[in-house]
């Protein structure tokens, strides 16, 4: 089982897609581990995008993320990482494929609505630095068997 971390950022929060964009992963037999509805503190904001420091859009990136709440989530499964990027869809909504959250729900790149993890390293690294160890609730789905057969 993998982990992954994702968080709907302010303009999802806005527009009220909370729920649209959860039933998505709900749907996809993504199991939720941690979630959580809150301000995002400019330092927090700044560890999360401190590999994009320098870039162009970095200051967009952190203003963007700290304009409202958001609603960071854990979620779980088999290959959870990309199964979630495949749910959510390219960067760019432009080119994101049809079905996918970006292109159902988002227009432009700096209101593309979520964040999602790369890689099993970004994963962990971004789950650790929005989550305790303690807000990560253990517990079994009784549709895992249906979704991923015999539990390993
Ligand atoms: S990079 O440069 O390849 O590492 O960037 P990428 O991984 O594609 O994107 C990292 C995050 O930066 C956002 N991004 C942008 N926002 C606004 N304008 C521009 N030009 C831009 N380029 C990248 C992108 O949405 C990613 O945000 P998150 O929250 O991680 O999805």
């Amino acid at each position: 089982m993998e982990r992954t971390f994702v968080c709907i950022k302010p303009d999802g929060v806005q527009r009220a897609l909370i729920g649209e964009i959860v039933k998505r992963f709900e749907n996809r037999g993504l199991i939720l581990a941690a979630a959580k509805f809150m301000n995002v503190p400019r330092e927090l904001a700044e560890k999360h995008y401190a590999e994009h420091v320098g870039k162009p859009f970095y200051n967009g990136l952190v203003n963007y993320i700290t304009s409202g709440p958001v609603f960071a989530m854990v979620w779980e499964g088999e290959e959870a990482i990309r199964a979630v990027r495949q749910t959510v869809g390219a960067t760019r909504p432009i080119d994101a494929a049809p079905g996918t959250i970006r292109h159902d729900l988002a227009a432009k790149m700096d209101r593309n609505l979520i964040h999602a993890s790369d890689s099993p390293e970004s994963a962990q690294r971004e789950i650790d630095t929005w989550f305790r160890p303690d807000e990560l609730v253990e517990w079994t789905s009784i549709a895992h068997p249906w979704v991923f057969g015999r539990k390993s």
